[in-house]
């Protein structure tokens, strides 16, 4: 039976238009709506085979200001759709700069039953609409097609012709088209030609996993938690003047810092950190380093909770515990 594949705009450089076609750098991101994107798509009738794509306008934003609220209307329009019977999957259009916070961020609030029926996958560009040779319509299209991909699940995201999983996609590069990677982990599988040739498994959520109650965590708002990094000639400062908060600003509730090699910390903010910790100020440890995660004594030392994620996404499962905590 067809069914409908659902494209969701959220702006960035797919949407994004240029005053002159060779420029691919001085644009404006979140310009074009996602269904005049979807027109410009190569061969989206052999993605999507019997299916129909349909469209819906979710924002229109440079992903770099994207606010929690984004994600909570975000979250709320996927569900909608993949609650839907006639909807096989949900595409979204995304900017390059924060798009593995959303697809984190998505991978946690889904519930891992749904996620595990039906497939999310996020896509982008790194050139934008107006340039003279777009990356972002065979994006939609290789999107498109792993969408449909019969067995495809979980939350993805492919860019350039790769599927990666969200627990391990970052974005690498401020300017190639193949701007992203899983360190380690490497990419799911290829698109090529319009056929998915798979590498490793399509990914599993815990099926138990019930999914946020975005409406509720909106309502209440999410902590505030900020991340730091450890550098030669850090200091406890910075740690010192988030203790003590401006009028208006939220206190911080906890910090992601991210350390050298091993998460290793500088002594002067290590010993601010601990300061902040017994304050009631949750502190989660993990590298700065491109590759791989803490290990070992650093990880077990019980100083500080250690994350083997990403900096920005060790963020959100901070958040998410400080809210499970309370
Ligand atoms: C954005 O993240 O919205 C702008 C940059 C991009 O999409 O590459």
């Amino acid at each position: 039976m067809a069914k409908k594949v659902v494209f969701l705009g959220m702006g960035g450089t797919i949407a994004g238009k240029a005053q002159n076609a060779g420029d691919n750098v001085g644009y404006t991101a979140g310009q074009v709506g996602v269904q005049q994107l979807l027109q410009s798509v190569p061969g989206l009738d052999k993605a999507v085979g019997d299916d129909l794509p349909v469209s819906e306008q979710v924002c229109q934003i440079d992903s770099k200001d994207l606010e929690h609220c984004d994600w909570f209307t975000l979250t709320a329009r996927v569900l909608h759709h993949l609650q839907m019977p006639d909807v096989r999957a949900v595409v979204i259009t995304h900017g390059t700069d924060t798009l593995e916070e959303t697809a984190y961020w998505l991978s946690r609030a889904l519930p891992g039953k749904m996620l595990n029926q039906k497939p999310v996958v996020l896509t982008c560009a790194m050139r934008p609409a107006s340039s003279l040779a777009p990356d972002g319509p065979t994006n939609m299209a290789d999107a498109a097609t792993v969408a449909c991909f019969q067995g495809a699940r979980g939350l993805l995201v492919v860019c350039a012709g790769k599927i990666f999983e969200a627990a391990h996609v970052q974005k690498v590069h401020p300017y190639r088209v193949d701007a992203f990677d899983a360190g380690e982990a490497g990419p799911l599988g290829v698109v090529e030609e319009g056929s998915v040739r798979l590498l490793f498994n399509w990914p599993n959520a815990d099926a138990l996993r019930p999914g946020l109650d975005c409406a509720q965590l909106q309502a209440r708002g999410l902590p505030r938690v900020e991340v730091l990094l450890n550098h030669a000639g850090a200091s406890g400062a910075i740690v010192r003047s988030l203790l003590n908060p401006v009028e208006g600003d939220a206190p911080v509730r906890g910090i992601v810092v991210a350390g050298t090699g091993n998460g290793t910390i500088h002594k002067d903010l290590e010993a601010a950190l601990q300061l902040a910790q017994r304050q009631g100020v949750r502190v989660v440890r993990v590298s700065r380093c491109a590759y791989g995660c803490v290990v070992g004594s650093a990880a077990a030392d019980g100083a500080f909770a250690h994350y083997g994620l990403s900096a920005v996404k060790a963020r959100i499962a901070l958040m998410l515990d400080l809210v499970e905590a309370t």
